[in-house]
């Protein structure tokens, strides 16, 4: 199984916009992130983002790169970068998108490293999961 690198960051919805851009942000991603060959889990708890990217090293770091710019968002804070030779974490999913009701985000912004990453794929089952296009 190749090498692939893991990213997870959160960050927070900047004052100065809403989020109606979430809508924008998933449909672009969605494709996008396909055409790289990057896995990706974006969750949204209405105020904060928080996102795991796994793929090639290159694309992942320059995509990254690009997400921490973005200035629909503030406080990009890494809380987890790897590698893993093992299965994805996203469970056969290229994109996944899903929507957080309660402060389920509040302990993986107090954790780092794979911690971290450990508590947000646990949450994915409670998570209320965009369908996706079929095949995504
Ligand atoms: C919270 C958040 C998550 C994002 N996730 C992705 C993503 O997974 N893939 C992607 O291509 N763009 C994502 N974007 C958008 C990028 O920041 C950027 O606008 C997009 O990649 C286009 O970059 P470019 O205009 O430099 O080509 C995200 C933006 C935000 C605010």
């Amino acid at each position: 199984m190749p090498e692939r690198r893991q990213l997870l960051y959160i960050s927070r919805l900047s004052p100065h916009t809403t989020p109606a851009c979430v809508a924008e942000i998933v449909r672009n991603a969605r494709q996008r992130n396909q055409a790289q060959g990057i896995g990706s889990l974006l969750v949204f708890d209405g105020l904060r983002f928080c996102q795991y990217l796994e793929g090639e090293a290159k694309a992942v770091e320059s995509l990254a790169e690009r997400i921490r710019k973005d200035p629909r968002h503030t406080g990009f804070t890494l809380l987890h970068q790897g590698t893993s030779n093992g299965p994805s974490l996203l469970g056969g999913r290229r994109f996944i998108y899903a929507l957080c009701y309660d402060d389920s985000l509040d302990s993986v912004e107090q954790a780092s490293g794979p911690q971290a990453l450990d508590l947000l794929t646990g949450m994915l089952k409670t998570f209320d999961l965009d369908p996706g296009p079929r095949g995504a």
